[in-house]
């Protein structure tokens, strides 16, 4: 589809995609105000978005199970809702609530609806991300056919809510992944969103297998802060300072000095209780293949590792991640934010 169609008065369907991400450092210390570095993974969601005659949400999303769920726009946010429908449902209610053009309003006027289709190049047990670039993906598509032209700041913000809304918490650096795509330095709520310039990043991601919660992961963190409070503090502040090196050392592409960080990145995650034996096995038999250095990536306990290797120890540390149950993932890192197809 071209620039020009896009900008032609009656446009009524637009596809879009966005990108799931990794955090690369600093995860739990971000939640409390520290930064962390994030990139945007190649395997992107996509949503197509059909604005409607009537006023009806539909959602069509194979990957999570959701076929033919319908319910009338007055009805958005309100009741059950399945797991696999709430991210696009209350982007579609917080984007109607939020905006106010005249197609908006006469959304809200109940004299249209929204019929949505997501579909994954990703698997959604990766922990990629799919729930906020779906969310993402909703909020760009809506503000293309609705005309109201976010920025990606405000596609951030309103994505940001939507998030926040469903899960209570968490520092929103899937969402920045997912709209400005590359690698970013990223402090909670977006109050610093940094892309960091890079050519490439010889990553290998290695997933456990096991699923999750992160918020009860969260919520775990947080206990043990409150019981020790200046320990974890400080532990935060470490995460900070390596961070802030490995943001140079990414900068400089100083690969074996990422590979440090990360270890210790891993060191003070290990001790709040979040590293997990699996992910462990995975993470020790990287470094001894010749991984310049191995973390969990995420909350814990389950979804991926990563591992920072040169090209010619690559293989030898995808085997050995292999062997400690994982299974590796190929793609690429850095690629683009928020996109129309
Ligand atoms: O489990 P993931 O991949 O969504 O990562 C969670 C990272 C945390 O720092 C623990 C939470 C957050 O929102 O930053």
């Amino acid at each position: 589809m071209n620039k020009q169609s896009l900008r032609s008065n009656d446009l009524k369907q637009i596809t879009v995609s966005a990108p799931g991400k990794l955090m690369l450092l600093g995860e739990h210390a971000v939640v409390y105000g520290r930064p962390c570095i994030v990139t945007a993974v190649g395997q992107r969601m996509k949503a197509t978005v059909e604005l409607l005659e009537k006023p009806l949400f539909q959602l069509n999303a194979p990957d999570v199970q959701i076929t033919d769920y319908k319910k009338p726009m007055d009805q958005l946010g309100i009741g059950d809702i399945p797991k696999g429908a709430k991210f696009v449902e209350i982007a579609v209610k917080n984007y109607f609530i939020s905006q106010s053009t005249s197609e908006v309003k006469k959304m809200r006027l109940h004299l249209g609806g929204v019929n949505v289709t997501t579909t994954s190049e990703f698997s959604s047990q990766f922990g990629f991300g799919s729930s906020s670039a779906s969310t993402v993906c909703i909020v760009k598509a809506l503000s293309e056919l609705t005309r109201t032209k976010l920025d990606n700041r405000a596609i951030f913000d309103l994505a940001y809510k939507t998030v926040l809304d469903i899960q209570g918490k968490g520092s929103g650096f899937d969402v920045a992944a997912a709209v400005f795509g590359g690698t970013l330095y990223f402090v909670i709520g977006g109050k610093i969103i940094k892309p960091l310039r890079i050519n490439n990043l010889p990553l290998i991601v290695g997933y456990s297998g096991i699923k999750f919660d992160t918020v009860r992961l969260i919520d775990e963190v947080a206990e043990k802060a409150k019981k020790y409070p200046s320990v974890v503090d400080n532990i935060y502040d470490q995460i900070a300072r390596l961070v802030d090196l490995a943001q140079k050392a990414i900068l400089k592409s100083d690969f074996i000095a990422l590979g440090e960080l990360m270890n210790f990145n891993e060191g003070y995650l290990a001790t709040l209780g979040v590293e997990g034996k699996k992910l462990a096995g995975m993470i020790y038999a990287a470094r001894e293949a010749g991984a310049n250095g191995a973390k969990l990536s995420g909350a814990g306990i389950g979804d991926c590792m990563i591992a920072i290797a040169s090209e010619d120890k690559k293989q030898a540390v995808e085997d050995g991640i292999t062997a400690a149950g994982g299974e590796v993932i190929d793609f690429k890192t850095n690629v683009e934010g928020v996109k129309i197809e």
